[in-house]
């Protein structure tokens, strides 16, 4: 199993406040490295994105994994937009991730599944930085072609694309790449997002 250090960002200072390192030092890389992903931290990932709460426990997520070189992977890629694909190839995994619209117990829809999957997504991101991973999400990608490629039914939501790997060396990038790898993005005030006993606009 690899080591659980947290991989190292030409821009650490995001916060004035003692972010944990998971947390503070996480971006969304375009650069990949050679190193593959092996089948335990692939599968640790995925085991902790399954931990993810959900509302009545109903599990929407689903995750359709493709390996570089393996069953499906350059049928992922052809989905995926050619301003995103043009780095996500140097990346080992792509993960198709989705939804069940509705509750296994009555059918009905549910409004949370896409709100359960960003959870699980999200500790899917921490255990894959605590990993030293990089993972890069994906709204650029052709939802209905990807459904088509892979004979997904209807009752799936085809939400986003992860892209997963380890982080690479910026270098490698064309310029206008580089320097948004090296410029990390910004955030807005915590004063613009949080209201204290009143909503005021
Ligand atoms: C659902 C979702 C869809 C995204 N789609 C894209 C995309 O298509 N292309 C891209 O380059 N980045 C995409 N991103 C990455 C965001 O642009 C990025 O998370 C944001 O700019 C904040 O930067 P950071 O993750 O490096 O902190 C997406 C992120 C999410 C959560």
């Amino acid at each position: 199993m690899t080591t659980t250090s947290a991989p190292t960002l030409a821009v650490n200072e995001r916060s004035a406040l003692p972010l944990h390192p998971i947390i503070g030092a996480r971006f969304s890389p375009r650069a990949f490295s050679e190193r593959d992903v092996t089948d335990d931290e692939l599968r640790l990932v995925l085991e902790a994105a399954r931990w993810a709460p959900s509302s009545m426990n109903e599990q929407p997520w689903r995750f359709l994994v493709v390996r570089r070189g393996g069953e499906g992977y350059a049928e992922m890629l052809s989905c995926i937009a050619p301003s995103n694909a043009v780095w996500a190839d140097k990346a080992p995994v792509l993960i198709l991730n989705m939804v069940h619209r509705q509750f296994a117990r009555n059918g009905h829809e549910n409004y949370h599944a896409r709100h359960d999957l960003g959870l699980a997504l999200g500790q899917f991101t921490a255990q894959a930085t605590a990993l030293g991973m990089g993972l890069h999400l994906l709204g650029g990608f052709d939802a209905q072609a990807t459904r088509s490629v892979f004979g997904i039914p209807d009752v799936y939501d085809l939400v986003c694309i992860t892209v997963l790997g380890f982080p690479g060396d910026p270098d490698s990038l064309p310029d206008n790449l580089r320097t948004r790898e090296l410029n990390h993005s910004p955030r807005k005030p915590l004063e613009d997002l949080v209201h204290f006993g009143g909503f005021n606009g």
